[in-house]
Formats: C-alpha cells, structure tokens, sequence
C-alpha cells in the first residue's frame, strides 16, 4: 500500500495507460494476505453467543453468495489478455472462494446447517463478472457498517472479529479492484463500442438497485413461505445485529467504515463513489430517528 497525495497523483494516470494497468493489478497482488480456513482456531463460545450467531438468518445464504462469486470471478479471468490483470482476477476469484471455504468451516464448527452449494457456471463471463461486482459494490458498503455495529454491540466477540476482520478487507479490495478494472477495460474498447458499454453497466447497476428497493420494501411484512427471505441479507441484517439502531446511524457507520476501509490505498485508484453518494443522499435525508 502507499499514501499518495490525492490530486496531485489522481489526474496523471490515464484510464488503461500502461501505468493504470500495472497500478491495477500489483496493487491487488501486493495487498493480499495469506490464511487458511480450514487451519482456523475457532473460539470456545458462551453458550449465549452460540444461540445468536446460530440464530443469523443468512447463512445459507452468504455460503451460496460467496460461492456463485467465486466461480463468477474465477471464469472471467479469461477475459483478460494482460497477465497481471488476469492474475489479479485469478487471485480475487480464490479470495472469494476462500471466504465460502471460510464460512463452511465456521458454520461445521459451530454446527450451524449449512448445504454446500453447486458449483455455479456462468452464462455470460463479462456481464455476470460485472453484475457480480456491481452486486458486491452494494453488499460490502453495508456490510462494513453491519460489522462495525457487530464489533461495537458485542453481537459478536472479539476472537470471531478478529478472524472475519481480514474478509471485510478482502471486500475492499475487491471492489475498488472492480470499479477500477470497469474504467481499465472500458478504455480497452474501440470508441465506437463504448456507449454500449456504458450503457450495459447502467442497466445492470439498476438491477440492482431494484433488488434492494424490493428487499428493503419487503423489510418489516411478513415472507410467504419458502420466498427469499434472507436474499440481499446486509439490507436486513441489521436488525439482527443491534437492537435499536436506526437507519440513520446505520448509514453513518457505513459511510465512515467505507472512508476508513478505503484510506491506506493507493490514490490513484478511484474510489467505489456511486454506492458512497446514495447511502449519503439518504443520511441527509432520513431523520436521525428513523
Ligand atoms: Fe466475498
Ligand atoms: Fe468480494
């Protein structure tokens, strides 16, 4: 990692300069850190913890949304002819699958039912690579603020912090990889193929969006039987991990996890903003009660 001044540095890299790309990758490869799942030292759990974290809706569900990244992030690397981006892709896509691997072997510990999913193959290896990180845009950005809230309600103790602390930064990482890697390969394209370009990004973030205004709508009625209750689990998480917190402050938390999360890394690299702006536009406008 290394603390550039922003500005100054920020405007000479030209998207898909030689600079840009090997910036892309090597700051991706540098920053990776080694561990093993299944070499983890699970905590010993009162017996208390042991009845909130199996009490988590979403389990099943983060098992099979680390996976289908995994195989999503894995199959694209292809798309890449520049060895270093593509190990980088290569690297992100063991990353996520180190992370199923990792919840699978907390999950067999603490005896929580968890089916480990199909392998996912990928229909389309650019727009499901980008649908995925556009998903993850979304997922890590809350998911900062829900593991600061963890970390300060004592929903989860300090031993489990400590072994889930080095995943969240694992999806800093990845996220400001992807923004960076979209603006890399958008200047990769004939100009004339762009706009399109553009254009698939925008339909695919909107998907998206309405996915969560759906969950979010969603939040608070009861699910009918068998419908996705725990799908877009960092929207509804919350209310598992700390009791009273407002929607207000849960947004404020994401939005400082999110700035500090992001701070060390080079500043050449574009910040993930479009998430950051909305989860801000919403805190302006939400009463600090709600
Ligand atoms: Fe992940
Ligand atoms: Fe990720």
């Amino acid at each position: 990692m290394s603390v550039v001044p922003a500005n100054i540095e920020s405007e000479i890299l030209a998207a898909g300069s030689a600079e840009h790309r090997r910036l892309l990758g090597r700051f991706f490869l540098d920053t990776h850190v080694e561990y093993v799942p299944e070499q983890m030292q699970w905590p010993a759990l009162a017996e208390e913890e042991l009845g909130r974290l199996r009490g988590l809706p979403f389990w099943q569900e983060a098992v099979s949304t680390e996976n289908v990244t995994s195989n999503t992030v894995a199959a694209a690397a292809v798309l890449e002819d520049d060895p270093l981006v593509r190990k980088a892709i290569e690297l992100q896509g063991f990353e996520e699958m180190r992370h199923a691997r990792l919840l699978i072997a907390l999950t067999s510990h603490y005896r929580i039912p968890v089916e480990p999913p199909p392998r996912f193959a990928p229909r389309s290896l650019e727009s499901d690579f980008l649908f995925a990180g556009f998903g993850e845009c979304f997922d890590s950005f809350f998911a900062f603020g829900l593991f600061a809230l963890a970390r300060e309600s004592g929903f989860f103790p300090p031993a489990l912090v400590k072994v889930f602390e080095p995943v969240m930064q694992e999806e800093a990482r990845h996220i400001l990889f992807f923004v960076n890697w979209v603006k890399y390969r958008r200047s990769q394209l004939a100009w004339w193929r762009r706009p399109a370009f553009r254009l698939r990004c925008g339909w695919i973030i909107l998907k998206q969006v309405a996915s969560r205004v759906q969950t979010a709508r969603s939040m608070g009625k009861p699910q009918p039987a068998g419908a996705g209750a725990s799908e877009n689990f960092t929207l509804t998480a919350h209310q598992e991990l700390g009791a009273g917190i407002t929607l207000h402050r849960l947004l404020g938390l994401c939005l400082a996890e999110n700035e500090r999360r992001m701070a060390d890394y080079d500043t050449r690299l574009e910040r993930p903003r479009l998430v950051p702006r909305i989860a801000r536009i919403l805190f302006r406008v939400i009463p600090a009660g709600i």
